[in-house]
């Protein structure tokens, strides 16, 4: 209220600010572009930068833009004063009025307090539009009517963007659900002994390949989700389906060939249905029954072949999904020159996804964790290319990640950049003080070059650092629950 009641004051006076202490990395526009604005409206404004990470290109860049100094985070306070009283005999006033830009609360009133106890006239306001919006209320109207154009398509762009993105979430969501209830029905026809014909899963793995080719990765995204353990099977065979149709774009496989891919790995495990009653057993497994569940290949191959509109290839995919690089695997220990392009596709998938997913015995392990364990001990079991093309698809920091950037805010990440796979796309969800973003802010991270990634947070453990239990929830809202 205080700040909103400063804001009106300034516009009503309309007098010139004579210095702003402008944050450098704020969600949004950052403090560098900010400070571009402001040098636009009015180039007899002081800026002073704040960062809690003195970063030598970020005052370069800044001072290049013409900012005078720069202040580094934990503040001296001694330095503040000597940069307003520097700034006092340029302006040759007593009284400054004093423009913070912080998206930081605890700088905000700290700064205010700090300076206002000096007798300055002191707006805070939390990111570079309202600095903008502010700043307006003390220039010419040319110059106002400027920066409400600019701030107004600059608006108006992030709204259509937002819209777009809740849009897009909404429909992968759905076809998400409508897959999952494909594979039931279709498991649960193969389980009484007939499934009628392959072309209600082809129909849905083409929805699948359309939405995955037109670069959107929400269904990536989504093979993140938590799951109740007695869905796994559901689930798994999706998100297989849906990581495979990734690898194979990487491959630039065309149409008709990803969805082969696609329905051949929906279809991968159908074969676990003849041995659901062991793999539902909440416990590790003993030897006995271990070997009861490797024939699940066998099966699937046995129900797929008398299934109508099915290809040579998935069932070949169901058979051979197990078999490794130099015959290490099951049923039959062929080697990698023997085993069908899709299976080799499908066998790492599903390798990777299992791993991100818990089951009765174990954890799940954080994306990240997951391919690292597949390149560091797979290359024995998977073809070389296969391995680099998952994690050039899923990034460094595989696509569902959530990371913690040096601004301190946390985001989920969602597309990568092949060329820079430690920059890829973040959607961030909570801000540096630990707050959910009422709107997720997305940050391509190749062209935010202010930003970097400090660490990959494993999901179980954001939920004691941010002291929360309904974490998860929280974390998919944008994705319709
Ligand atoms: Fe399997």
């Amino acid at each position: 209220m205080v700040e909103l009641a400063n804001i009106y004051k300034t516009k009503k006076e309309k007098k010139a600010f004579h210095l702003v202490f402008l944050d450098v990395r704020m969600p949004g526009m950052d403090g560098v572009e900010t400070c571009r604005a402001i040098r636009e409206i009015d180039p007899r404004i002081i800026i002073i930068m704040i960062s809690a990470y003195a970063v030598e290109k970020e005052v370069k860049e800044a001072q290049r833009l013409g900012a005078l100094d720069f202040l580094s985070k934990p503040f001296d306070v001694k330095r503040i004063f000597s940069i307003v009283e520097s700034v006092q005999s340029r302006k040759g006033m007593k009284r400054q009025r004093i423009l913070v830009v912080d998206d930081e609360t605890y700088t905000r009133v700290f700064m205010k307090e700090l300076l206002e106890g000096k007798g300055h006239e002191v707006v805070t306001v939390e990111d570079g539009y309202k600095a903008l919006e502010v700043l307006k209320g003390a220039v010419t109207i040319e110059r106002r009517k400027e920066v409400e154009r600019k701030a107004l398509s600059f608006r108006e762009g992030v709204a259509r963007l937002v819209r777009e993105r809740e849009e897009r979430e909404k429909l992968s969501q759905a076809l998400y659900d409508k897959a999952i209830v494909t594979v039931k029905k279709v498991l649960k026809e193969a389980e009484e002994g007939n499934i009628e014909s392959g072309h209600e899963v082809s129909k849905i793995v083409e929805e699948m390949v359309d939405s995955l080719s037109s670069g959107d990765n929400t269904l990536v995204v989504l093979v993140n989700k938590r799951t109740s353990e007695e869905n796994y099977l559901y689930t798994h065979s999706v998100n297989v389906a849906i990581l495979s149709i990734k690898v194979g774009l990487g491959l630039d496989y065309g149409k008709d060939k990803l969805i082969d891919l696609g329905v051949s790995a929906f279809l991968h495990d159908v074969g676990m249905v003849k041995v659901m009653e062991i793999a539902k057993l909440p416990r590790r497994l003993t030897p006995r029954e271990y070997e009861k569940i490797k024939k699940h290949p066998i099966y699937g191959k046995e129900i797929l072949e008398k299934v109508r509109d099915i290809s040579k290839s998935a069932i070949q995919t169901a058979y051979q999904q197990h078999e490794r690089l130099r015959g290490q695997g099951y049923p039959e220990g062929i080697r990698a020159c023997k085993i069908n392009g899709y299976a080799q596709i499908v066998g790492l998938v599903d390798v990777y996804e299992a791993l991100t997913h818990p089951r009765v015995y174990r954890k799940r392990f954080p994306p990240h964790e997951a391919m690292r364990m597949i390149v560091d001990s797979s290359r024995d079991l998977f073809s070389l290319h296969i391995i680099k093309e998952l994690m050039r698809e899923l990034g460094t920091y595989p696509i569902g990640s959530i990371v913690r950037l040096d601004s301190r805010e946390i985001g989920r990440v969602i597309g990568a950049n092949k060329r820079f796979p430690l920059r890829p796309r973040i959607l961030i969800l909570f801000d540096r003080d630990g707050q959910r973003l009422k709107e997720p802010k997305e940050v391509d991270l190749v062209k935010s070059g202010l930003l970097h990634i400090v660490e990959p947070i494993d999901e179980e453990k954001l939920e004691s650092e941010l002291g929360r239990s309904d974490w998860w929830i929280n974390l998919w809202r944008s994705v319709g629950e």
